[in-house]
């Protein structure tokens, strides 16, 4: 997957866009990534890329002239799913991110300033939002999407690793608890069950704690969760327990 993102500080893109496993996947040819300068595009003589609002208010609005052309030099008449980072936006969700995952090109506009000129839009196929909250600028949201999209590229965690196995997985649930060595941690032990090497057990264990897990962090998860008959059992028993 290739893809661009346009914004005004392509340098916070440096270090999460080339470390670690996308910095990996890019090595690997798996996934393209390239920032673009809107700023380079600005026909304004002092190189300018925001304007007051029409109408009065405070805060700038991000000008159309910049964003049209910087669009148009990185589509070069091809074609990608064209994805404004905005709070107004789809909430970003793993179906969305998985969806996503099947496009072949991404662009990805990180707007500024309070705002965008709405014309703006019409350059768009989709708006996102990372949650119902404000940051200063689109640039994290961005990356929070090509983060969270390239787990769903195959080879981009490796094969060992899977992007369904996790919190927020097919099931719905949230992710069971993990342990490595030691066994015994000043005396803080690993549950005795993932040591036995009974593989039946520990899927039983897993599950019943990623149940407990979702019903305590997030019973909210639970109405959309896909359960089976054992685990709505399980959840009838700890309530009975009022645990
Ligand atoms: N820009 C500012 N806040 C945002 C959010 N929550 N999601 C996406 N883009 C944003």
């Amino acid at each position: 997957m290739r893809i661009d993102i346009l914004t005004l500080f392509p340098e916070m893109f440096e270090g999460v866009l080339h470390t670690s496993m996308l910095g990996r996947a890019a090595e690997r040819g798996i996934l393209e990534f390239h920032t673009h300068n809107i700023r380079d595009y600005s026909l304004s003589k002092h190189k300018n890329t925001d304007d007051y609002a029409f109408g009065g208010g405070a805060g700038m609005v991000m000008t159309p002239q910049p964003v049209f052309d910087c669009m148009e030099a990185v589509l070069e008449g091809g074609s990608a799913k064209r994805i404004l980072m905005t709070p107004r936006g789809k909430k970003l969700t793993t179906e969305l991110a998985r969806e996503i995952a099947g496009e072949e090109r991404l662009v990805i506009l990180a707007g500024h300033y309070e705002g965008l000129d709405e014309r703006i839009s019409e350059l768009i196929d989709e708006e996102i939002s990372i949650g119902d909250y404000v940051l200063t600028g689109g640039e994290l949201p961005a990356m929070v999407l090509a983060d969270c999209v390239s787990r769903f590229i195959p080879g981009v965690l490796g094969c060992s690793f899977s992007a369904e196995d996790e919190s927020f997985s097919a099931d719905g649930l949230l992710e069971y608890p993990q342990y490595t060595r030691p066994a015994d941690f000043r005396g803080r032990k690993v549950p005795e069950v993932l040591l036995n090497g009974n593989h039946a057990e520990i899927a039983k264990w897993r599950r019943r704690q990623a149940l407990i897990k979702t019903r305590q962090m997030r019973p909210d998860l639970l109405e959309g969760a896909r359960l089976t008959k054992e685990d709505i059992a399980f959840l009838k028993e700890l309530e009975d327990r009022g645990e």
